[in-house]
């Protein structure tokens, strides 16, 4: 079975084709970081524009690196929710449109979902259930994975997104948009032992997050360093990496601890991030954990994992109407 998915729920356009639920036959992800940078972060306005212009070529790219005519593909999925609603408006609408026009079922996919389906796509899936955490630019969260269409919330952020706390340090020092990858580059440049930053754990316990104090005390240290910001940076992004990093690790690892779960996934745009991978593969191995994290390609929003999303609600009978509306927010889980 052959679907094509489509992602436009923030600044990416993406399309990609799966075969069979497994297999990923293209990927095709375009970016409008420089159409933002000036901004400082993502315009609404300026994404879904920018989508309406991209998404009928990234389409016709993704079949032609598949090497199919669009009359081969068994389904089209798309992203629901939740997201920027002009934005997944567009991609939403246009999956209804080409569905409808070629006759075959259309699947409205839930991005977090999508996120968590990311793992599937690596050499050696996990076994279900696992526990996950999505750490990506606007959601934070810990889930019980029952299935690839069933996830119970654990916790979750009260304020910022982790990569959102990337982007804001990263906009603080001067160092662009979006901040997760500048900040990991200079970070490995510091000590991540020359400055501390008091972990947020909230309750050790809680697998619930609050990243906002942390920017404030990124905030503190660049007005404290002054003049000497310059060479202080690189050791402010290595502390502030290692604080955040400290708090993903523990939450994950409790969760697995509560959940009696031996395998354990981290998805999500901040899945990119070296440091933490490592941070967390080590934690991990101590205890006899089984760490999952997508392929690189795949951490970041990409179609790949909604059509891989979108091929399991398939098989549940999970298809959606063209009366079907997009929605802003994370469904209750
Ligand atoms: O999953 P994603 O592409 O979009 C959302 O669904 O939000 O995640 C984007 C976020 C951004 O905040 C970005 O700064 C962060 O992921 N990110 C990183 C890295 N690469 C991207 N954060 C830390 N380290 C990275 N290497
Ligand atoms: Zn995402």
């Amino acid at each position: 079975m052959k679907i094509l998915g489509i992602e436009t729920s923030c600044d990416e356009t993406a399309a990609a084709v799966s075969q069979d639920g497994t297999a990923i036959l293209s990927s095709i992800v375009s970016s409008q970081v420089a159409v933002h940078a000036p901004y400082g972060g993502v315009v609404p306005e300026l994404a879904s524009r920018n989508h309406i212009k991209n998404i009928l070529p990234v389409v016709n790219q993704a079949l032609a690196a598949a090497d199919l005519k669009a009359e081969e593909l068994d389904a089209v999925a798309a992203t629901q929710r939740p997201g920027l609603v002009g934005a997944l408006l567009v991609g939403f609408s246009f999956a209804k449109a080409f569905a409808y026009g070629l006759g075959i079922p259309f699947i409205g996919v839930d991005h977090l979902d999508g996120h968590m389906a990311s793992v599937l796509l690596k050499e050696s899936p996990p076994p279900y259930p696992f526990v996950a955490l999505l750490a990506s630019g606007g959601h934070t969260a810990v889930y019980h994975v029952i299935s690839p269409t069933n996830a119970d919330l654990m916790g979750r952020t009260r304020d910022d997104a982790v990569g959102e706390a990337f982007d804001k340090a990263a906009k603080m020092m001067g160092l662009g948009y979006p901040g997760g990858r500048v900040i990991e580059e200079l970070a490995a440049r510091g000590d991540d032992n020359a400055i501390f930053f008091t972990r947020p754990y909230l309750d050790k316990k809680s697998f619930d997050f609050s990243f906002s104090g942390i920017k404030t005390a990124v905030s503190r240290c660049i007005q404290e360093a002054g003049a000497d910001l310059e060479n202080q940076k690189a050791d402010i992004a290595a502390g502030f990496q290692a604080a955040v990093g400290d708090v993903l690790c523990h939450k994950l690892i409790h969760a697995a601890e509560v959940k009696t779960c031996r395998d354990i996934a981290l998805v999500g745009g901040v899945a990119a991030n070296t440091h933490i991978r490592e941070q967390l593969a080590k934690a991990a191995a101590t205890r006899g954990l089984t760490v999952h994290m997508p392929p690189l390609a795949y951490c970041g929003d990409n179609a790949a994992m909604i059509a891989i999303a979108g091929y399991h609600y398939f098989q549940q009978n999970r298809t959606t109407g063209l009366a079907d509306d997009v929605y802003s927010r994370a469904a209750t889980r």
